[in-house]
């Protein structure tokens, strides 16, 4: 395909790491991204942890090292009960073991440095205020159609738009059965600056922190986490249970609502939490209040459709909870392995429609599935803390030996599945599908 002219629909993460993938693997493509923000407010608000293997991939487009001065670089983490007991340190990342740190940072920063990326790229355009309602295949073409009634063309076509992504609906058998399900949980949390609660930290334990709480009904877990290059501006967060959906989730764009909750949490009475949660939630400022509902989908078979002209990627093709903090790097990872699979796609004699191109995309999403089912078990394990120490454990939990034990049990798993994800290098990767000889021509 001399030409090819690639949609991508959403500007988030996957979208827009996706498309500077492009420009550098298939120069000739011309993409266009239809966003349904306005261009006055790309990006999400909040701020995210990046992994060895999501840092990895933006090193690939390098941005990572502008980011390193803009985030809190780390690679433990420390674990603690809800009195402040110690009882472990995590390694998650590190130079030596992974290569990278791990850095925590607000999500609009990584935003703005991908999009200026983008904005160098002569063959890529966003279009922003454009919201897709539908898409369809033919077998030489895929057609958008916008809310506002006009639609686009194009060769191919990238769903980057998100868990509740529209594409995936047009392009799956049974829409219902992927729509995306409450699990029962939110997660809410604020800001606070370490200056207003480092004196309740006694004995000077190392940021970030996770505190597990005995009883899931007083608060199962408590994270206090560093987002900026000095370590002194903290966001702090928890994850609560609550059985009934909302319909819109009004209510809890009040602020003072989401405080009030915390406080009802961590300040009852009869709370077992430690001075420092306490302070945190009590000293916090009520406009820094953020919260998400989680919700999930069941993961397609494959992430492309018929013909390959529509593919997914990132949460439109795998959403997942919060609780691992895979959610960005499994877009990243999408984005760059999808790249040089389409590079691979186009630039030998197959081309989308042929076995050959359709054997290129089945290898990439085989991949891509097996990739999910190990995250899926760390997510697992983190979820299952964050929840906290629920039935047989409760009680007993309140000695700090069976807390460490139950601790270093969990570790064992984690470490294994950490090396897993953490070292993933979608350029070695691709190797295993493509041939040393195509990903050699793509460099
Ligand atoms: C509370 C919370 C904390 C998280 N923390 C972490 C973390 O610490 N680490 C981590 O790795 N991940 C984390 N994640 C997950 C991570 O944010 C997502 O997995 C990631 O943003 C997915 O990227 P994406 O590009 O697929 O989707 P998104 O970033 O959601 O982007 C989708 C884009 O598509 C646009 N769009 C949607 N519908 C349409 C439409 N119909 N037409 C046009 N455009 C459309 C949206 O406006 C948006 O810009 C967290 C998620 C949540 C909710
Ligand atoms: C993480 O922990 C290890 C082992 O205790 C230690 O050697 C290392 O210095 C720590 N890393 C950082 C950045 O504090
Ligand atoms: C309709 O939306 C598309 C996508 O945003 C845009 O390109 C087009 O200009 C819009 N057309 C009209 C008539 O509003």
């Amino acid at each position: 395909m001399a030409s090819p002219q690639v949609i991508i629909i959403g500007s988030g993460l996957s979208g827009l790491s996706l498309s500077i993938f492009l420009t550098r693997l298939i120069p000739t493509a011309t993409i266009k991204i239809y966003e349904v923000r306005p261009s006055t407010h790309p990006s999400t608000t909040g701020t995210i942890n990046l992994t060895p293997n999501a840092l990895r991939v933006l090193d690939h487009l390098g941005i990572y090292k502008s980011l390193i001065p803009q985030g809190f670089n780390f690679d433990n983490l420390t674990m603690l009960n809800h009195q402040f007991d110690f009882l472990a340190s995590i390694p998650i990342a590190g130079v030596s073991e992974f290569e990278y740190q791990s850095l925590r940072i607000e999500r609009r920063i990584v935003h703005s440095a991908l999009l200026e990326k983008v904005q160098g790229q002569p063959q890529v355009e966003i279009i922003y205020d454009a919201k897709c309602e539908s898409v369809e295949e033919s077998d030489s073409t895929v057609t958008v159609r916008f809310t506002n009634g006009t639609s686009a063309t194009g060769d191919i076509l990238i769903a980057c738009d998100g868990i509740h992504s529209t594409v995936r609906k047009s392009f799956v058998k049974d829409p219902k059965d992927f729509d995306p399900k409450y699990t029962g949980q939110i997660s809410v949390g604020g800001n606070i600056t370490k200056a207003q609660i480092q004196e309740y930290n006694l004995k000077n334990n190392p940021y970030p922190m996770m505190m597990f709480g005995p009883e899931a009904g007083k608060g199962a877990s408590f994270m206090v986490w560093p987002y900026n290059h000095d370590g002194d501006q903290f966001t702090f967060f928890t994850t609560l249970s609550k059985p009934d959906e909302e319909k819109d989730w009004k209510e809890f764009s009040d602020k003072q609502k989401l405080k009030d909750i915390m406080q009802e949490t961590f300040l009852s009475e009869d709370s077992p939490w430690n001075e420092m949660v306490k302070k945190t939630v009590e000293l916090s400022d009520v406009d820094s209040y953020r919260f998400w509902p989680f919700y999930l989908h069941s993961i397609p078979e494959k992430f492309y459709s018929e013909k390959a002209r529509i593919v997914l990627i990132g949460d439109a093709a795998h959403a997942m909870p919060p609780s691992g903090g895979q959610g960005a790097a499994m877009a990243f990872e999408d984005a760059e392995t999808l790249a040089y699979s389409l590079a691979g796609v186009l630039s030998t004699e197959s081309s989308l429609g042929t076995p050959q191109g359709l054997e290129i995309m089945s290898k990439w999403s085989e991949h891509r599935i097996a990739r999910m089912k190990t995250i899926q078990e760390l997510n697992r394990r983190m979820a299952d803390m964050r929840k906290g120490s629920t039935g047989s454990t409760s009680g007993v939990m309140f000695t700090v030996k069976v807390w460490a034990i139950w601790v270093l049990g969990l570790l064992g798993v984690l470490g294994r599945t950490r090396r897993a994800i953490n070292n993933y290098d979608a350029n070695k990767e691709a190797v295993g599908w493509l041939g040393e000889a195509t990903i050699g021509k793509l460099e």
